[in-house]
């Protein structure tokens, strides 16, 4: 028995060594941890089970019968992050680049079918420099493999890709539809075709970290929702982003024990400035209503006028979809739309509650807007908020004006709970705008037309750049003091904790996409 033992011993070492000492070397020269490292930080001590670690590849050709790796380079299993069950993979680059085999796909489908089975959240480590290419359409099976089984698990079991090193052509397709993919500032990059096809295609001259690194697909592309300066932080941030998620769709996201105290923020009396024209930062809305310190933005530096991210509320995990005056004064234009669109879907598929703070001016004017689709952009925004049926609470902050007010979570399309502050203005658009249009003649007219338009535009703001329109019509449910909000809003989600609404049956909806 003793050699048997000394066998498995030495077969595990063997995996534990990846591609081998030098390319583990090479692995932390270039700043980043082994999978093997990664594995060990992420998952609770001693919680994680490996799966598959004997497995090796079947390929003969050009000689690979001769190179087999223990694992065939990714490590796959299961493990507590926080004491909560996850599954997972990780891509060893130390062992043919990560890249994708047949055998390291069946391995990765093989855990992903577990997590569907068990409800519970599937991540992903991603380190890879693509397919196998030894092995031709085999390992581009394997992908189309873990693609489908993303597909299939989408909206039951968050997923969650780490890009943390090169992520390349096919590659790029499951954290694509994964519910979040984070990146590593640096050391990772996506993109569909290399700087070198894109040289040869298009003549453009581009480097991979600007092709795809971090920075741009978190300001350019959207692609990523959260980058984080290093491996560490990437994988703290994902522990972070765990603990606002359910397991699966069946389950609601972990409360925290909460006490109602006296939840008066004063601060928030003081936030809307005396003239509608300025700016002011959503973020200090958020920090006056939320428990503290619980504010985690998703999509920080993508289409900053609209921000969206996970809080807690009473130690409740809640969505929060939030226009941004500090950025293009709020509007909605195609990218804040789709944006938020998409948060509010994942959301409404895991049983997040949403809260949405509104000061939006309208759409985005031009152009460059309405060639791009803003059309069926905001549709998507309209179209998820008015599906989503977790509990929905409105606040309206400032401006809601036009078409973004019915947008922006109005009653009318299904908000549970709406409030206004006195600061709100509910108006078909602004008071000069409105004036302009239904007071042309009279101003033209006038002695005076710059005094007449003032005048007129007084009048108009008088009457309907307030709530108490919208409040009389029930559009509102109550015009409440910002210093009152964040108790009104525990009382609201606590009292929607046991809300139950159901669509009615079909395939699936026609969101434009
Ligand atoms: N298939 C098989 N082996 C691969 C591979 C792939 N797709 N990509 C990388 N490798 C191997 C390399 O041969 C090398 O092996 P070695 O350690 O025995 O020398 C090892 O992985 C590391 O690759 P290397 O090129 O030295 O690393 P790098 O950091 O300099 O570059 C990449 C990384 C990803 C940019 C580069 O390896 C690459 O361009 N790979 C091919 C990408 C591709 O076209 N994939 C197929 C389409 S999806």
């Amino acid at each position: 028995m003793k050699d048997k033992i000394k066998i498995l011993e030495d077969k595990i070492a063997l995996a534990h060594l990846g591609g081998g000492q030098h390319r583990i070397e090479k692995q932390h020269e270039k700043k980043k941890l082994t999978a093997r490292e990664r594995v060990e930080y992420l998952m609770d001590e001693g919680s994680f089970e490996e799966i598959g670690m004997l497995v090796t590849h079947r390929t003969t050709d050009f000689g690979m019968e001769k190179e087999v790796y223990l694992g065939d380079g990714v490590i796959t299993g299961y493990g507590t992050i926080n004491g909560r069950m996850v599954y997972l993979f990780a891509q060893d680059f130390t062992v043919f680049g990560g890249a994708l085999s047949e055998t390291h796909a069946e391995k990765i489908c093989k855990v992903m079918d577990m997590a569907l089975k068990t409800g519970t959240p599937m991540i992903g480590l991603n380190d890879s420099g693509g397919a196998r290419i030894q092995e031709g359409v085999r390992s581009l099976g394997g992908y189309a493999d873990i693609f489908f089984r993303n597909v299939k698990a989408s909206g039951i079991i968050p997923q969650i890709s780490a890009i943390m090193g090169p992520c390349a052509g096919g590659a790029v397709y499951s954290p694509a539809m994964t519910d979040f993919t984070m990146m590593v500032e640096n050391t990772s990059y996506m993109f569909v075709t290399g700087p070198n096809v894109v040289k040869t295609v298009t003549n453009e001259t581009v480097t991979s970290e600007e092709l795809g690194g971090a920075s741009t697909h978190s300001t350019k592309s959207g692609v990523a929702h959260i980058t984080s300066a290093n491996d560490v932080e990437c994988l703290e941030d994902l522990k972070k982003l765990l603990s606002y998620l359910p397991q699966s769709n069946l389950e609601t996201a972990p409360k925290i024990p909460f006490e109602l105290g006296d939840e008066i923020r004063e601060q928030l009396n003081g936030i809307i400035p005396e003239n509608a024209n300025k700016p002011y930062d959503m973020h200090d809305v958020i920090k006056g209503i939320i428990d503290e310190d619980s504010f985690y933005e998703v999509h920080k530096n993508f289409a900053e006028n609209i921000l969206v991210g996970f809080a807690r509320i009473g130690g409740r995990s809640i969505g929060i979809v939030a226009n941004q005056p500090m950025f293009l004064a709020g509007v909605l234009d195609v990218n804040s739309s789709v944006k938020a669109a998409r948060f509010t879907r994942f959301c409404d598929c895991f049983n997040i509650p949403l809260l949405v703070l509104v000061d939006v001016p309208g759409f985005l004017p031009g152009t460059d807007q309405e060639w791009n689709g803003i059309i069926v952009h905001g549709a998507k925004l309209l179209y998820a908020l008015s599906e989503a049926t977790v509990p929905r609470v409105t606040v309206i902050t400032r401006k809601a004006y036009g078409g973004a007010y019915d947008v922006m979570n109005s009653k009318h399309i299904g908000s549970d709970m709406n409030f206004a502050w006195p600061s709100a203005e509910i108006a078909v658009m602004g008071a000069k705008g409105a004036s302009e249009i239904i007071f042309k003649k009279e101003i033209s007219s006038a002695e005076d037309p710059a005094a007449k338009l003032l005048e007129k535009e007084a009048e108009y703001a008088e009457k309907f750049a307030t709530p108490y329109r919208a409040a009389e019509r029930g559009f509102i449910d109550e015009v409440i003091l910002p210093q009152d909000t964040r108790r009104k809003l525990i009382k609201a989600f606590s009292m929607l904790e046991n809300k139950v609404s159901e669509l009615p049956k079909r395939k699936h909806g026609n969101i434009p996409l």
